[in-house]
């Protein structure tokens, strides 16, 4: 019988429902990238293996960082059969597609294939919908009631071996979108600087700014130095000191330690004060 794992990334439950759901029909191992990811060189046990992570600043870092460095980390990644899953807040053409596309470069450059990519809309986890110049629907229930179709027929592909679907219109789409990401480049990377409180005319890539950013998230005086933070943080970027949370810049921008602080006492900078989602389906046990 083929042996298949699931690994996953998820800071505001998303990707985690999506997860579980495959791995609970595909019967697989359900694990956490960041329960794996201090190992040095990660040998998978496995046929096959399913990434499901959130597109995170599609036409500039597409994938979460830990996400690519799991997968640098495989050392027998030649032999196993991948596919992998991107979960997005906005239309999946314009977010999944170049996130998928990164995914698939960091694939091959390591050596492996990505055999099949799918993807799946879910809510955008800082609700922010308004810089999307077109109509889009913003009601979760319908969102997440679509995903929960999309993720079965997901399954559907995955145990039928089918590849991606639109194989070649996703090429073509990715060829016609590639300078319009190229011009939005320069002003996400100018806004990360800023975060990054790094100067404008910083050398430091994307990557090395992103963990930086940590340096513009704001924790007010509702904190009690309960710790959660620390405890939901994916890479373990939190200490407590003096009971408050200290940021140690190898951030991911996962919103966790935002959106599960009891206290409301963490903003981070990419949401607005007071804006929480997190998957209805999800509970802090989970993410713990
Ligand atoms: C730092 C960051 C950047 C994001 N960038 C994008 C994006 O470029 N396009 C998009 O559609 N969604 C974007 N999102 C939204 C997430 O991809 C989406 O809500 C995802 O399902 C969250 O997954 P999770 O709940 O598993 O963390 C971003 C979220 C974060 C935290
Ligand atoms: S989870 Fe919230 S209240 Fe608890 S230590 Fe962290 S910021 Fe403070
Ligand atoms: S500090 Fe917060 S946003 Fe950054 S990786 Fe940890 S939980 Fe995620």
């Amino acid at each position: 019988m083929m042996r298949m794992k699931i690994y996953y990334f998820s800071g505001t439950g998303n990707s985690y429902v999506v997860a579980k759901d495959i791995a609970n029909k595909l019967k697989a191992d359900l694990i956490p990238i960041a329960e794996v990811i201090n190992i040095d060189k990660i040998y998978i046990n496995a046929d096959s293996i399913g990434i499901i992570f959130p597109s995170y600043l599609a036409p500039l870092a597409g994938i979460p960082l830990i996400v690519e460095q799991f997968i640098r980390k495989i050392i027998n990644i030649k032999s196993i059969h991948i596919f992998a899953v991107c979960t997005c807040g906005g239309y999946e053409c314009v977010n999944a597609l170049p996130s998928l596309k990164k995914l698939e470069q960091v694939i091959r450059s390591c050596g492996g294939k990505l055999s099949a990519d799918y993807s799946t809309r879910l809510p955008m986890n800082n609700l922010d919908y308004d810089h999307i110049p077109i109509p889009i629907n913003r009601n979760h229930e319908t969102i997440i009631n679509r995903s929960k179709i999309k993720v079965d027929n997901i399954c559907y592909r995955i145990k039928k071996k089918k590849g991606t679907k639109y194989k070649v219109v996703k090429i073509l789409f990715n060829l016609v979108m590639t300078p319009l990401y190229k011009l939005m480049q320069q002003p996400v990377t100018n806004d990360l600087k800023k975060k990054a409180k790094e100067p404008l005319d910083t050398q430091l890539k994307y990557y090395e700014l992103i963990p930086l950013t940590d340096k513009s998230i704001l924790v007010n005086e509702k904190c009690n130095g309960c710790g959660i933070c620390k405890k939901v943080c994916p890479v373990n970027n939190i200490i407590i000191v003096n009971s408050k949370p200290e940021f140690q810049h190898r951030c991911q921008m996962c919103f966790a330690c935002d959106e599960w602080c009891p206290s409301s006492a963490i903003q981070h900078w990419s949401r607005s004060e007071s804006v929480k989602y997190h998957h209805p389906d999800v509970t802090i046990s989970d993410i713990l």
